[in-house]
């Protein structure tokens, strides 16, 4: 495959060769570190525009089904620059981490970017974390300061957060003391002029938290370096050309949001329509058509939902805008290319990475043919194979681990307090995913499964070894195996199975409180939809929960081999 020319109001990605060969340095002459040797990843994806021929274009636009707002280059410059002063008058410094726990707003953009100009790093929180989930990331951290809402402080431990200084609140009527803050009153002060912190292309950017099969979430680092493949992805695979209106619909608190809903559509200097409000159909087509979007990027399980929806809610609406639709997340069903074909007369382009990877690494191409059930190929200058245990490679239509050959511009950098984790991703020379796959004799590959545990329902990740935790902490478990049950909409559901302490008895209440108790302490997309009373859990010898042999229950399968079972 060959990258080749950028052809614009052609497809950035025109031809291919098989090489696959780009020199990333290439892509160096768009930053400012070219001529001044520091970088800011604010600076590049605002106010480089604004100085420019994009100051008076749309930037963001926010709509939530009712209010719209719309906000100029120059406007986001001008935001974000307050938003930088309001944190520096509280204390903020370059490194620290800043973290944002608050619903979809134009504020969350302007505080997420105003910390960046500062240098900070940023942990952006998803609003349905409980507050387990809040502690466990803002500890892990040692967070400085906590960009949140009236509505969402109570799942913030204030107190047990030692290196918590502040707490800034985005809402009317704020009562301010020495920690709480309000961003309404101090950014209507704030001055609107500003210089960004100038970076190293190798200092801190965002800090993703996310599941593995064992362990707490782990926090995922990312570099200002990150930006070289947020702004050629863009390009390349988002295809983003001056005219396009732009929809990514991931939520910033996990990586697609913020890679692809902030860092890439500014970099090029797209217009970003940002959609506040829950998921419905018929809201989503109107969002569409209201605003003409052109490029369009989501995730399988909504793309399902709105198949599930029918074509008659799609009919309702004038969805001829689009030019190219792109997923990612989860295996991309065939069946779903085909519908969107349908519906739209797209064909939806999957697209794989993972938060490790900080940006797209396999994907689908405009000018590419799609094979439907593909991830696609591997991004220019970048290599990706299928390995064995051993760190062979191996032919085409063998499946192993799918493994990436290291470094790649994106690429974390630490998983934060912990190094040995961050060693335990590279095997001679690859990232090893974790994900299991196969490539085809032309290159294509092709998603298999999860290599350990980690569960993806309806796109996010979730590791059973934290529900596990929270599952015991509730009187009546004594023990818990979390597993993931394929399911057709959502990929898969989380399903527990559960062995109750003595005196306890296994009744539908009892699961609705569990459910529950889950769902308040880590987040409604981590509790079990389904959940199997048993006397007794298969453990090994060492007394680890076997999720292999409860998965192999669930799906009537062979239990394999049972050798390290206890009796
Ligand atoms: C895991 C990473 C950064 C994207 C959002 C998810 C699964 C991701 C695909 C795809 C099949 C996919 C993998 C991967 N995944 N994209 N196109 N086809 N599976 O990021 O939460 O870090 O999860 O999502 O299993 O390892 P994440």
């Amino acid at each position: 495959m060959k990258v080749l020319k950028a052809l614009p109001g052609k497809h950035w990605l025109a031809e291919y060769d098989e090489t696959n060969t780009y020199d990333w340095k290439d892509a160096e002459q768009y930053f400012s570190w070219a001529t001044t040797g520091k970088v800011n990843m604010a600076h590049e994806a605002i106010d480089r525009h604004a100085e420019g021929e994009r100051a008076n274009k749309d930037a963001l636009i926010y709509f939530d089904g009712t209010t719209e707002q719309r906000f100029t280059y120059a406007d986001m410059k001008r935001l974000t620059n307050k938003a930088a002063n309001v944190l520096v008058d509280a204390g903020v410094k370059t490194g620290d981490r800043i973290f944002i726990f608050m619903p979809r707003s134009p504020e969350l953009y302007f505080a997420l970017l105003g910390a960046l100009k500062v240098g900070a790093i940023v942990g952006p929180l998803f609003e349905a974390f409980m507050e387990q989930a809040v502690r466990d990331r803002l500890l892990d951290s040692e967070a400085k300061l906590l960009v949140t809402t009236k509505a969402l402080l109570p799942r913030v431990p204030v107190g047990e957060l030692e290196s918590l200084e502040k707490v800034v609140l985005v809402d009317e009527d704020v009562e301010e003391s020495d920690t709480l803050l309000d961003f309404r009153k101090a950014f209507e002060q704030a001055s609107d002029v500003f210089e960004p912190v100038w970076l190293d292309r190798e200092d801190g950017l965002i800090l993703h938290y996310t599941s593995g099969s064992t362990g707490k979430p782990k926090g995922v680092l990312h570099v200002q370096n990150a930006m070289i493949q947020h702004l050629m992805t863009g390009r390349w695979v988002l295809d983003l050309q001056e005219d396009d209106i732009y929809w990514c619909t991931a939520d910033p608190g996990w990586v697609t949001g913020t890679s692809y809903g902030i860092f890439a559509p500014f970099l090029n200097g797209a217009t970003n329509i940002v959609v506040g409000g829950r998921f419905n159909p018929d809201f989503w087509y109107s969002v569409i058509e209201k605003y003409k979007v052109t490029v369009w990027y989501s995730a399988p399980t909504a793309f399902r939902m709105l198949m599930g929806a029918g074509a008659d809610v799609a009919n309702h609406h004038d969805l001829s805008s689009l030019r190219h639709v792109l997923s990612v997340g989860e295996p991309l069903n065939p069946e779903v290319i085909r519908w969107g074909k349908e519906a739209f007369d797209q064909r939806i382009h999957d697209t794989w990475w993972m938060t490790e990877t900080g940006a797209m690494m396999i994907c689908n191409y405009k000018s590419m043919d799609i094979k439907p059930g593909s991830m696609g190929k591997p991004i220019p200058g970048t290599q990706a194979a299928i390995i064995d245990d051993q760190g062979n490679e191996l032919p085409p239509f063998r499946m192993g681990n799918l493994a990436l050959k290291t470094p790649w511009p994106s690429m974390m950098r630490q998983i934060w307090n912990n190094p040995q984790k961050y060693e335990s991703y590279f095997f001679k020379g690859w990232y090893v995913s974790g994900d299991s796959a196969y490539m085809d004799d032309e290159g294509y590959f092709w998603f298999q499964g999860r290599v350990d545990d980690v569960i993806m329902t309806a796109g996010e990740r979730v590791g059973p070894f934290e529900v596990e935790s929270r599952l015991v902490e509730h009187p009546a478990v004594a023990e818990a195996g979390v597993i993931g049950k394929p399911d057709p909409v959502r990929g898969e559901i989380i399903k527990a199975f559960i062995a109750l302490r003595d005196g306890y008895e296994p009744t539908d209440e009892l699961k609705q409180e569990i459910q529950a108790f889950v769902k308040e302490g880590l987040a409604a997309h981590a509790a079990p939809r389904e959940i199997d009373f048993r006397d007794k859990l298969p453990k090994t010898r060492s007394g680890k929960i076997m999720r292999r042999v409860l998965k192999a229950w669930e799906l009537n399968l062979e239990t394999g081999d049972l050798s390290t079972m206890e009796d």
